[in-house]
């Protein structure tokens, strides 16, 4: 399939004058896609009931004059104070119980029924006004849902919202549910916390020490259905006008609600990729590590994003906003190196974006984003990232196709499995993304192309590898796929340790067919009492004792097992293992795998017949007889 290149644009931020100029650098450029509209509710519809749709059919007609191709949001994510004056109720609250304010964006509660028929009346008038115009090839929905925390809002809307959902979950007679069956599954008789009735059910805040697990676990799936049902109701509307396929902006480390559930509503995924931010602020990277990629980004973090999402998109997904040169929401700020934005564009292509959006075309000279690099000045002349983005236009031109292929290992991610372990991380610090992220990064060191599956995956045909650790709650018919699966599979620590409300099975996790095995014992380990594993390597955060199972492949260097066969090619691992520790087992269960170890910062995906090279580093690097220039890129047939 062909590759292309795109760009954010806000023709309301600039003189109407202006467009047609801007419209035909981009075309010029060689862009294809331009996404426009998201946050521009207020111009709009300035006042209830008015629709001033003027300004936007000239810009899209600008647009599409130029050649281009416009991706139309929907504004939902910025509600104008006309909106949130009417509905006064609609801000979210945060945790401590305090309403978030008007005055920068995403203040809405996704409970609010009087909201979503705002954004229905909105998203109507959008579709039907540009639903057949044939300059709007795609959609995308809101943006950005969760971004700022706001999937989780402690609202008088989400406690109404979660007491209905809840009746949903244990359905009795009539409209009521059972609220016994409630208390028995959560376990309400600790601390004489039985309900009487739904209506006694509060938010899982505030309370004097920690709340039941299984009622903080419940809120935060019924948070994901909101979201999931917020995004529908756009979606059903879209759909009725239009036949251009629908995308939604999804982050890096945002876990708050199934993505894979969201994504089943649309075509296609997009998310949006700024390295250096990210390495700052989420990747929970050391110092030392943050320093050394400061100015390149972690090398996996934007790797797993693509193979996330071209999971969530079923094998269509775009990045729809990428970082161009600093922003201005890290702690610190740093300028990419040159060649970065170009690598980073490659990178997304290699894994298989259908096109790849810089953000933004214009850095603005006014409000939050004021300090936000554009591929223009604000003065219109070209920033660092217009060179490199027409650098990569001329290797498009050149070769424009880019192949996707079934890779050797499936990893799966779960987000109802990172719910629970932000429920119940038992250690500070540990988190399902981080467990998930690391198996990903030894596979990477190892050069091995990696797919991931979403938890509803139950066939694995193709694979050599399955991983699966953290999976709190494991579905008998998924162990009893990944059981018959052809291919080596591991799963643990923490997989298959709950119920479905959350609380300990008995026969004792995880209950593998056929299998003995028990976790008898778990216990989390501060990050400097690591434990060493005979052979090399080291169990750090998170540690189980186990009893029965067969074969042990690690143990730990007093003698306890830590990998135990459980299955003819089910491998249970009983820790949370460091990069060595994964990657010494991963070589032992399958010696098939056609592994290279990576240079540090040294990176490669297989993609059909050729395989793409990409050098997080500042120095250039021999690879199979070719230089790999630091901060480069190379494309080496296979
Ligand atoms: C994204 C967001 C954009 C813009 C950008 C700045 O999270 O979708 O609207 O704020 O960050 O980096």
């Amino acid at each position: 399939m062909k590759r292309t290149l795109g760009v954010c644009y806000y023709p309301e931020h600039w003189p109407e004058e202006q467009w047609a100029e801007d419209a035909a650098r981009m075309a010029d450029l060689g862009l294809t896609w331009v996404r426009i509209g998201e946050f521009a509710w207020k111009r709009m519809e300035p006042v209830e009931g008015q629709y001033d749709w003027g300004w936007l059919d000239r810009a899209i007609e600008t647009l599409g004059a130029a050649g281009l191709q416009v991706v139309l949001g929907t504004p939902t994510a910025t509600p104008p104070a006309w909106v949130v004056a009417k509905h006064p109720d609609m801000l979210p609250v945060d945790v401590e119980g305090r309403v978030r304010g008007y005055g920068s964006r995403r203040h809405y509660c996704f409970s609010h029924q009087g909201y979503l028929e705002e954004c229905r009346r909105i998203v109507t008038q959008m579709a039907k006004r540009y639903g057949r115009n044939p300059a709007v090839a795609a959609w995308q929905t809101d943006n950005e849902y969760s971004c700022h925390d706001t999937v989780l809002s402690y609202s008088d809307a989400a406690r109404a919202g979660f007491r209905d959902w809840l009746r949903g979950q244990f359905p009795g007679a009539g409209n009521d549910g059972d609220i016994d069956a409630l208390n028995a599954a959560w376990g309400n008789v600790f601390w004489s916390m039985d309900y009487d009735d739904f209506d006694q059910i509060g938010l899982p805040n505030l309370t004097v020490t920690e709340v039941n697990p299984a009622h903080a676990h419940a809120f935060r799936r019924f948070s994901s259905d909101q979201v999931v049902a917020f995004n529908r109701a756009q979606v059903d509307i879209i759909r009725a006008h239009s036949e251009a396929p629908i995308a939604h902006n999804y982050m890096g480390r945002v876990t708050d609600f199934d993505h894979f559930a969201v994504g089943a509503d649309l075509d296609i995924a997009s998310w949006d990729s700024y390295p250096l931010g990210f390495l700052e602020d989420r990747s929970g990277a050391s110092e030392d590590h943050i320093r050394a990629y400061a100015r390149q980004g972690d090398p996996d973090f934007q790797a797993f994003h693509h193979d996330l999402y071209r999971a969530v998109g079923r094998g269509r997904w775009w990045v729809m906003e990428q970082q161009p040169g600093p922003v201005n929401w890290a702690p610190y700020n740093p300028s990419p190196l040159p060649g970065m934005v170009r690598l980073w564009t490659w990178e997304a292509f290699a894994h298989g974006a259908e096109a790849v959006c810089y953000f933004r075309w214009r850095q603005a000279p006014f409000a939050q984003e004021q300090m936000h690099a554009g591929l223009l000045r604000p003065d219109s002349a070209e920033a660092e990232a217009f060179g490199e983005a027409a650098e990569v236009m001329a290797e498009l031109a050149e070769a424009p196709e880019v192949s996707v292929s079934q890779a050797p290992v499936a990893l799966m991610f779960d987000y109802d499995a990172d719910a629970a372990w932000a429920v119940q991380p038992h250690g500070a610090g540990l988190s399902y993304f981080g467990l998930v992220f690391d198996w990903y990064r030894a596979c990477r060191k190892l050069g091995l192309s990696v797919d991931i599956l979403p938890a509803s995956a139950r066939d694995f045909e193709g694979y050599q590898l399955v991983l699966v650790p953290g999976m709190m709650h494991m579905p008998d018919d998924l162990k009893t796929a990944l059981h018959g699966a052809a291919g080596q599979v591991i799963v643990g620590p923490r997989s298959a340790a709950r119920d479905a409300h959350f609380c300990i099975p008995t026969p004792l996790p995880p209950a593998w067919p056929g299998s003995d095995l028990a976790v008898s014992r778990v216990q989390s380990i501060r990050p400097d009492m690591p434990v060493s594993l005979e052979g090399g390597g080291h169990v750090v955060g998170y540690l189980e004792q186990i009893e029965g199972g067969g074969d042990v492949l690690l143990h730990s260097a007093d003698g306890a097992p830590v990998a135990v066969r459980c299955g003819p090619r089910v491998t249970y691992m009983a820790g949370w293992g460091d990069d060595s520790a994964h990657m010494r087992l991963i070589e032992a269960l399958v010696p098939d795998l056609e592994v290279a170890h990576m240079p540090e910062g040294v990176r490669r995906r297989a993609a059909g017949d050729v395989m793409f090279w990409f050098n997080y580093t500042t120095q250039d690097i021999e690879i199979e007889g070719e230089t790999l220039p630091s901060s480069g890129v190379l494309r080496h047939p296979l």
